[in-house]
């Protein structure tokens, strides 16, 4: 059984197919892939919110011929303290396939154990690997040369990763990164860097961790083909806002730091975002903003992902 619980549960191979089959499904949308999941039934059990990874998941199913139901974790049994193991094998004997959303990256571990259907990571505290492979697709629409496949054209190019760089966010940028060949350089205050989980996994994965943190943002936007952030406070963090508003403050991406990077460099940022906060006015709508290209090659991509698993 395939499941999707971190960028690097696909080969290199593999993702480069999911790309050229997102790109594919986009161009032709409405018109491919119909049948792929006829008569199916995906559950989408979520234990957080949602706005972008629900409605993009529930929209692709259906293109896919599939049912999505979607699932608040507080008002099923697990709320009530069902365990994982348990809820896995029951869902198994109903539907095809299970989106998950959730805290700790070890409980979408455990269902993939015990599920008998694919099931893929829609973010953890630990990853968002979903979020990943469509960035890196939207990036690639840009800078892939005619005839050259999507993901090769992100070999050799930086991204500057600014803002909380021990989340979700960051952890994936590193993993996925370093599995395309791209050069991730992070900066955010100390105390909020890479931790020891995402080396672990690096090096489970063979690949080098040769990524740069710093705490000075120019330092890791100097040069940069592309600067990414996020939220400063993550969902389940809500208790920290106060510190991290305070400590976090330098480390806006604004015009000045854009400044720093290439003159064609690209704005991204996974949404919802926090204007005045992660990012300026001026460049969250400057030409150089992708942030809805983004969030709308989630639907492409998540289709081409979930083809690639059935
Ligand atoms: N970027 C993202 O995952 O958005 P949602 O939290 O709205 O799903
Ligand atoms: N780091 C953010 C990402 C939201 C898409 C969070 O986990 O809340």
């Amino acid at each position: 059984m395939r499941h999707f619980l971190k960028e690097t549960d696909f080969n290199l191979n593999e993702a480069a197919a999911v790309f050229e089959s997102a790109a594919q499904l986009k161009r032709q949308r409405g018109r491919l892939g119909r049948s792929t999941l006829d008569g199916q039934t995906w559950g989408l059990l979520f234990a957080k919110s949602s706005t972008r990874t629900r409605v993009s998941f529930e929209v692709g199913l259906h293109e896919l011929g599939a049912h999505p139901m979607y699932l608040d974790q507080r008002t099923t049994q697990i709320g009530r303290g069902e365990t994982i193991a348990d809820t896995a094998r029951v869902l198994s004997r109903y539907i095809h396939g299970l989106v998950i959303r959730t805290y700790g990256h070890e409980i979408v571990e455990e269902f993939a154990r015990y599920a008998n259907c694919p099931v893929i990571n829609a973010l953890t505290d630990f990853l968002h690997p979903c979020q990943i492979y469509t960035d890196a697709f939207t990036l690639s629409e840009r800078w892939a040369k005619p005839g050259e496949k999507l993901i090769d054209s992100l070999r050799g190019k930086k991204l500057a990763y600014i803002g909380d760089c021990s989340n979700n966010m960051a952890n994936s940028w590193i993993l996925g990164g370093a599995m395309f060949g791209m050069k991730i350089a992070l900066a955010g205050p100390a105390g909020y860097g890479p931790g020891a989980e995402i080396r672990k996994q690096l090096a489970k994965d063979g690949l080098e961790d040769n990524f740069l943190f710093t705490t000075d943002p120019m330092e890791a936007a100097a040069d940069a083909d592309v600067l990414y952030t996020d939220v400063w406070v993550s969902m389940g963090q809500e208790g920290e806002e106060a510190e991290r508003l305070e400590r976090f403050r330098p480390y806006t991406i604004d015009s000045k730091l854009m400044g720093v990077a290439k003159p064609e460099a690209l704005f991204m940022h996974c949404l919802p975002a926090h204007i005045g906060m992660e990012v300026s006015q001026e460049v969250y709508d400057s030409p150089a903003s992708i942030i809805f290209d983004q969030a709308e090659n989630r639907l492409h991509v998540q289709k081409a992902i979930v083809s690639a698993l059935v």
